[in-house]
């Protein structure tokens, strides 16, 4: 399998590294030969090598700054040009979230399921604002459009409710969505500082790249507009939900609510109401008996309520180098794979 990786950030590279150690499984328990072909990234340039990029090389390269021009291979172009000249059998998108545009994710993914690439994604722009569009354009070229870690990354989420809960009806999705606001929220409740917090969640690679889209309820609303679309078949946009993040939320609200046995959290719902569908980015005072009260970190938990077997919760990593890099692995798997 050709692989062409869009976005060499922690993502990219998360992957890279899961594709070098996972080599020999991927190929005896799922026949995988992946070959990474081509290599695109806005600051650290392009490479296209249609006998395989030696990714130790890519990472050793992007790990000190260097450009990936420098490899044999140099592509001269960006990344839509390397998507409509290559021969590949899946797009990897891992470029930055533009949730008011979907840009310029969108673009890549139209060009290559309309090249007949399989495409998989950890953007949550074109998912929350063109889903049903993707879905159908990918349907029409025969090839997969897959999306498992635009919500809470690698933990199983999307694939759970579409393959594990196959026949059951979804009643509502609730839960911690975003890993940055709960990291914050949990140090701030051990007494680090609002700005200390958000910096340290910027350093261990949780936080989108403008933290505004965090701590604003942006990333988990767009999370909840993905879930709204994907698994409730709803036609909504972000901008279809109320939304409000943890810029309200001070030192003095969280000992206060302790003290009376609650914990802040900000929720992202999803649920239907007299055949609508409904949503909302909030933050809640969640009693401290209460399973996501004691979600610390940048951990995400979701409650998935079905009509078979009532409440079942996933809890999780939702952000990060590696995990969000595997949750593009399984995409690979599903879309590739022979077992
Ligand atoms: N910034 C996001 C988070 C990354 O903190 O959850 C995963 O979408």
């Amino acid at each position: 399998m050709r692989l062409l990786l869009i976005g060499f950030g922690t993502v990219g590279q998360g992957l890279a590294e899961l594709l070098i150690d996972k080599k020999s499984e991927l190929k005896s328990l799922h026949g995988l030969d992946i070959k990474v072909v081509g290599i695109s990234d806005m600051l650290k340039g392009s490479v296209y090598n249609a006998d395989g990029i030696d990714l130790a090389k890519a990472l050793e390269i992007a790990k000190s700054g260097g450009k990936l021009s420098e490899m044999d291979g140099a592509f001269d172009g960006d990344a839509l040009s390397m998507i409509n000249s290559a021969e590949a059998d899946m797009m990897v998108e891992m470029t930055y979230t533009d949730i008011k545009t979907g840009e310029p994710a969108t673009s890549h993914i139209k060009a290559a399921l309309n090249k007949g690439m399989h495409v998989t994604t950890t953007n949550k722009g074109p998912v929350a604002l063109f889903f049903h569009d993707l879905a159908r354009l990918a349907k029409d070229k025969g090839v997969k459009f897959l999306y498992e870690g635009t919500v809470i990354s690698g933990t199983p989420l999307l694939n759970l409710i579409r393959e594990t809960l196959a026949g059951s009806e979804i009643t509502q999705v609730k839960g911690i969505l975003n890993g940055t606001t709960n990291y914050i929220l949990s140090m701030m409740e051990e007494g680090m500082s609002y700005d200390d917090a958000l910096k340290k969640a910027q350093e261990l690679g949780y936080a989108e790249a403008v933290p505004d889209a965090d701590v604003l309820g942006w990333d988990a609303l767009a999370k909840v507009t993905i879930i709204a679309n994907a698994v409730f078949g709803a036609s909504c946009k972000p901008d279809s939900f109320p939304c409000k993040g943890i810029t309200d939320i001070t030192a003095d609200m969280i000992t206060e609510a302790k003290k009376r046995g609650y914990r802040y959290k900000l929720i992202g719902k999803v649920w239907r109401e007299n055949g609508e569908v409904k949503g909302s980015v909030a933050t809640e005072e969640i009693a401290m008996t209460h399973p996501l009260a004691g979600i610390m970190g940048a951990t995400n938990a979701v409650t998935v309520t079905t009509d078979t077997l009532g409440d079942v919760t996933v809890v999780g990593p939702g952000a990060g180098r590696t995990e969000t890099g595997y949750s593009t692995l399984i995409d690979i798997i599903h879309a590739g794979g022979k077992r």
